[in-house]
């Protein structure tokens, strides 16, 4: 059996035509504010990519790009000043932060009404109680990739590898919410293999390259791999190894254009949201 590739630069394409006419017919005016401190590389493409979205989607961006020497007092004063700017609807402060930071500081500064990665703990708990206003973006990303598929979330046998909470702890509420049963792995998960095979649905959120090797995956089953992991000849790879997985699933997403793009397609569904919300 060889897998359906899934794919996420098209679907992302499409959600974002959906956020551009959505704009244009209801005259919405919506501003991003993104934050990056220092110089790291991947972080500068991602900044890159989710201002060209923007420009694609009729929404305005603002970029804030300060040295890796910015203090905790001024990159707060920053988040305090973004929150009070009525242009600004998203507020989105680029991660990781360079270790003299408190990540965590800084996320709890930005209003949960302009959180549009829903990492504020007001946003985190609406997620966990299926209340909430901002869809975790990379998870969301990730429903709209299972929901391409035709297969339905509801009763399946659902594995995610990998606990944090930008990915794995909201990827699993999400799924919980559309009635998938529930399987959260981590590196003290017992026989982690043999978890994995009774997936329907398989999440892999490791960072670890080529980390799902094909025993790991039940015959047909819908492979999604949130991974980006740069090796040392300069590649891109995910923590699936696809070449023997794509043998052996029913659906699986590749790396790169699978999950990477469909983040950056949802933060711009999150910043129209904010601006509708703001308006009222
Ligand atoms: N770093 C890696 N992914 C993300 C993301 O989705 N949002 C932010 N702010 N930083 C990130």
């Amino acid at each position: 059996m060889t897998a359906k590739i899934i794919d996420g630069k098209a679907i992302s394409a499409a959600v974002k035509e959906q956020v551009r006419a959505e704009i244009e017919r209801d005259k919405i005016k919506a501003g991003l504010a993104v934050v990056i401190v220092g110089d790291d590389p991947a972080s500068r493409v991602y900044v890159n990519n989710k201002k060209k979205a923007c420009e694609l989607c009729g929404i305005q961006s603002f970029e804030y790009a300060l040295p890796a020497e910015t203090t905790e007092e001024q990159l707060l004063e920053l988040v305090d000043t973004l929150n009070a700017d009525n242009k600004v609807n998203g507020i989105l402060v680029q991660l990781p932060l360079p270790k003299h930071l408190d990540e965590k500081k800084v996320i709890e500064r930005i209003s949960p009404i302009k959180d549009v990665d829903a990492f504020h703990e007001t946003n985190v708990g609406k997620i966990m109680i299926g209340n909430y206003a901002f869809l975790p973006c990379t998870p969301a990303g990730c429903m709209e990739l299972i929901h391409s598929t035709g297969v339905e979330v509801a009763g399946k046998e659902c594995v995610v590898i990998g606990r944090s909470n930008i990915v794995g702890k909201p990827m699993a509420m999400l799924l919980l919410h559309e009635n998938g049963t529930v399987t959260i792995c981590h590196s003290k998960t017992r026989d982690l293999p043999e978890v994995c095979r009774r997936a329907d649905i398989l999440i892999a959120a490791v960072g670890k390259p080529n980390f799902v090797t094909a025993d790991m995956v039940k015959p047909g089953a819908v492979v999604i791999d949130v991974g980006i992991n740069r090796l040392e000849n300069g590649k891109l790879c995910g923590d699936v190894k696809f070449d023997e997985v794509s043998e052996k699933a029913g659906f699986i997403t590749p790396v790169p254009g699978g999950v990477g793009p469909m983040t950056i397609a949802m933060l711009m569904r999150n910043t129209v949201t904010a601006a509708k919300i703001q308006a009222k």
